[in-house]
């Protein structure tokens, strides 16, 4: 018999957020992040350290999910964790913890594929949130994904498309580097591009045939461009730093955008979800907004908070896996590599 409500407690730590949510059925009653700053300083996210920062964290982000929520770990449902993909050492940490609480609690263990939570966080009971429709068309944006995905259902999705090399959230963090920008630079380069003129550079873009991506030879692009430029101007970047970004943002924009054109034009479907990290990204929510009224498309932008990496997402998949009563197996690995 199924307990009403349904209450779950999710952990997602595959990369560097350590972060628990507890929801009623499928609303969210928590939500806690921490973020781990100790990367900062090395430009990128190191594994080991990512590892330790978790086993740290997760405790206390537990406990504070539980109280913030208001309920008590006896009255769990089920735990929901992240099986992959994601950094192995930073799965581990969630996997075990997950396990082993549910066993102490005797309570059914769910897994979840991270990039189909960052898809069904669309599904989570929020204000303002607008639910889509099946079938809809996700393109889910990371730093370390890019896809295109047909949903005809919860758990019926079709790969379309995807990057044949780095993730779009990469060639952002990589090309701010370059730029001097911290880690990450996604959400830097996004604020500095508000400010910029993205007419003023042109990058050109890959030449990949029908839906799949690629990213790195923008990157090389935008190293050359750089060189190029600090040669003549040791100063380039700093003086242009505005219009460099807002170049370089227009570029990745335009590129997400024709592919998803070709990809609304090769289904039929107009209605377009996005998810992960580089969907908080101002310029691609405008050009959304903006295909709405040119393109007759419908958008739907995840709220900011479930945008990055966050347990809630992986909760509104182990409510909807719940009600299915899949359940994982205490065996179950943890994968770095995990196909939708
Ligand atoms: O989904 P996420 O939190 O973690 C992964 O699963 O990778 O995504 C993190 C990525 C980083 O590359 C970060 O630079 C990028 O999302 N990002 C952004 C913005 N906010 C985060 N990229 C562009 N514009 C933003 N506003
Ligand atoms: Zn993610």
């Amino acid at each position: 018999m199924t307990k009403q409500p349904i209450y779950t407690l999710a952990i997602e730590s595959s990369c560097d957020d350590t972060s628990a949510a507890v929801f009623k059925n499928n609303k969210k009653l928590s939500n806690i992040i921490a973020s781990q700053a100790v990367h900062e300083k090395y430009g990128g996210v190191v594994p080991e350290l990512a590892s330790r920062a978790h086993q740290q964290n997760i405790v206390p982000v537990v406990d504070q999910a539980l109280s913030q929520a208001k309920v008590d770990r006896k009255d769990l449902s089920a735990i929901a964790y992240t099986k992959g993909p994601g950094l192995l050492g930073s799965l581990l940490v969630g996997s075990s913890f997950a396990k082993s609480l549910a066993m102490a609690l005797d309570i059914p263990l769910i897994e979840v594929h991270h990039m189909q939570a960052h898809i069904l966080a669309h599904f989570i009971d929020d204000e303002n949130q607008k639910i889509p429709q099946f079938p809809f068309l996700a393109l889910t944006i990371s730093g370390g994904h890019t896809q295109i995905v047909k949903v005809n259902d919860f758990f019926d999705m079709q790969v379309i498309g995807e990057t044949l090399d780095d993730a779009v959230g990469e060639a952002f963090d990589k090309c701010g580097k370059m730029m001097g920008l911290g880690y990450p630079a996604g959400p830097i380069i996004d604020k500095l591009a508000k400010q910029g003129n993205p007419e003023r550079f042109t990058f050109s873009k890959p030449k990949v045939s029908g839906l799949d991506f690629s990213f790195s030879g923008l990157k090389t692009a935008v190293l050359y461009f750089l060189q190029k430029e600090k040669k003549a101007n040791p100063n380039f970047v700093d003086e242009n730093i505005k219009d460099i970004c807002a170049s370089f943002q227009k570029t990745v924009v335009d590129i997400l955008m024709d592919k998803m054109k070709i990809a609304v034009k090769d289904t039929g479907i107009t209605q377009i979800a996005i998810g992960g990290g580089v969907s908080a990204n101002s310029g691609i929510r405008t050009a959304l907004k903006q295909a709405e009224i040119g393109l007759g498309w419908q958008s739907y932008v995840p709220k900011f908070e479930y945008c990055l990496d966050n347990a809630a997402m992986i909760a509104i998949v182990g409510y909807y896996k719940f009600l299915q009563q899949e359940f994982a197996d205490f065996g179950s690995t943890s994968k770095a590599r995990l196909k939708l």
